[in-house]
């Protein structure tokens, strides 16, 4: 089955004696998936033809032309109009055969000085910048949510685990706290990343430079690429401008282990609405039925999160691959780095979405509340907490401040806990008698520090559980994330 071509559609072709055959075109093109990026491209051209005219490069009447073809393609684009051909390959050529074909010459002038390797390596980075942005948005969004429950929750009492053994009591607000760390450092892995992701591969061109006198710096400018100094930030060797990935595989790093963090919570929260647990509820909607048994009513959403977390490392394994084998400069594996790119960012932006809303609720326009976010069972909570001798190391400590070496205070806590098992109580209801037993300077306050609340007050240390130290924290956030 031959196949002729359109010779004209096609940027290379005076050289080729053959066309491709349909598979051949199907399996190098990348449009469909590229086109996604015709925001940065249209702005990336802009700025190239904005500093072309400026240098005298280009005429002031082209540099004209190629705004206003361009206007037209931003705006058949965004209407759906714009008919995006397989046949002109990726994103970048569509735009600049349409743009030739709306003004004429300037369009066949704007690639002057750049090629589509510089091209592509800058669209994606302006792309990512965008993205990146709106995560880490989304990104205190859902630390705000969690930070919500918490405040409401700081006496609240549940068993922390080790080993998903009952190991002490925690309040619940530090438990949540804990992610709200998380969170924000996978905050600043993004705003690390976004200095790197916020350079200008433009003016390398197809590997080497370029003989037209360019203004690399000032292209930079107009795109934003600057640092917190606002100094211009352009890639300073031409092959590794337009070859390596790695900020992009920088980013995907950052977006696993916050997808690895969500995945930590989703687990928690599975466990934690199962019925031997009942610590807490999430609302309907972000639950399903099941088509055999009436009573169900699954995690389907942190379970997805947690699944989804598997297909987000994927990427950043196979983006990693990607770069591995490749020798400088431009190779079309590069082609290879955006659906996963681009998945990665929905999957994460989904997820945080999600997340915060679930967690938090959602904002009633009329009370002006969030609504509907994780109901807390206090009492399931704190009656589990019971259950675990939790408070066996602040019995510990408690003799250690009476004089004795910790490790023998350790032994003497083994025994106590030992005889609560074999009378099936809490060391708490063991009578004072009985506790003398095993230590003769055991007084009558050590009921205080056997309590659940006593062994909480007691963490007053930075970084304990402590509701002192919980609602200092909850300050420190609230101004951090203003
Ligand atoms: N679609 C290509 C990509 O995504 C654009 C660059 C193509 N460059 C080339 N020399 N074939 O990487």
């Amino acid at each position: 089955m031959t196949n002729q071509l359109d010779k004209k559609s096609q940027a290379w072709s005076a050289l080729f004696s053959e066309p491709m055959s349909e598979l051949v075109k199907r399996y190098t093109a990348s449009v469909f998936f590229d086109k996604r990026l015709w925001q940065a491209d249209i702005t990336g051209s802009l700025a190239h033809a904005e500093m072309l005219a400026a240098q005298g490069i280009i005429g002031a009447q082209d540099l004209a032309d190629i705004e206003r073809g361009m206007a037209t393609i931003w705006q058949d684009i965004e209407s759906g109009a714009f008919e995006w051909k397989l046949d002109l390959e990726d994103v970048h050529l569509n735009i600049e055969a349409r743009l030739t074909q709306l003004v004429g010459d300037a369009g066949k002038r704007l690639h002057t000085g750049r090629s589509r390797n510089d091209q592509v390596a800058t669209d994606v980075r302006l792309w990512l910048r965008g993205e990146t942005d709106l995560i880490i948005a989304l990104l205190a969004d859902l630390q705000k949510a969690l930070i919500a429950v918490a405040e409401k929750n700081v006496e609240v009492i549940l068993p922390g685990f080790t080993h998903l053994q009952v190991a002490q009591p925690v309040s619940f607000a530090h438990h949540l706290l804990a992610y709200v760390e998380m969170f924000a450092r996978d905050a600043e892995r993004f705003t690390d990343a976004r200095r790197r992701i916020n350079r200008l591969p433009l003016g390398s061109a197809a590997l080497a430079g370029t003989t037209y006198p360019l203004d690399r710096e000032r292209v930079a400018r107009t795109l934003g690429m600057v640092d917190e100094q606002g100094q211009p930030q352009v890639s300073q060797n031409s092959l590794d401008g337009v070859s390596d990935r790695d900020f992009a595989i920088e980013f995907s790093a950052a977006a696993s282990l916050c997808m690895v963090h969500i995945s930590r919570l989703s687990e928690e929260l599975i466990l934690w609405m199962s019925q031997n647990f009942g610590f807490v509820k999430i609302a309907d909607r972000f639950t399903t039925g099941s088509s055999i048994m009436p009573q169900k009513k699954n995690p389907d959403v942190p379970e997805l999160a947690r699944g989804k977390t598997g297909r987000v490392v994927g990427h950043l394994m196979g983006l990693i691959t990607l770069m591995k084998g490749q020798p400088l400069a431009y190779n079309k594996d590069n082609q290879e780095d955006k659906e996963p790119l681009f998945d990665t960012v929905d999957t994460l932006k989904d997820t945080l979405r999600i997340f915060s809303e679930m967690v938090g609720g959602q904002l009633n326009p009329t009370t002006g509340q969030k609504e509907g976010g994780i109901t807390v069972n206090a009492q399931a909570m704190e009656d589990a907490a019971k259950k675990g001798y939790a408070t066996a190391t602040d019995l510990a400590d408690y003799l250690v401040k009476k004089g004795l070496p910790f490790r023998d205070a350790h032994e003497v806590v083994a025994h106590a806990v030992k005889a609560a098992v074999t009378h099936g109580c809490d060391l708490s209801e063991l009578p004072l008698t009985v506790l003398q037993g095993f230590n003769p300077s055991i007084e009558k306050d050590v009921y205080e520090c056997l309590s659940l609340r006593g062994s909480l007050n007691a963490r007053n240390t930075l970084g304990g559980t402590a509701p002192a130290q919980v609602r200092a924290q909850i300050a420190r956030h609230r101004v951090r994330l203003g």
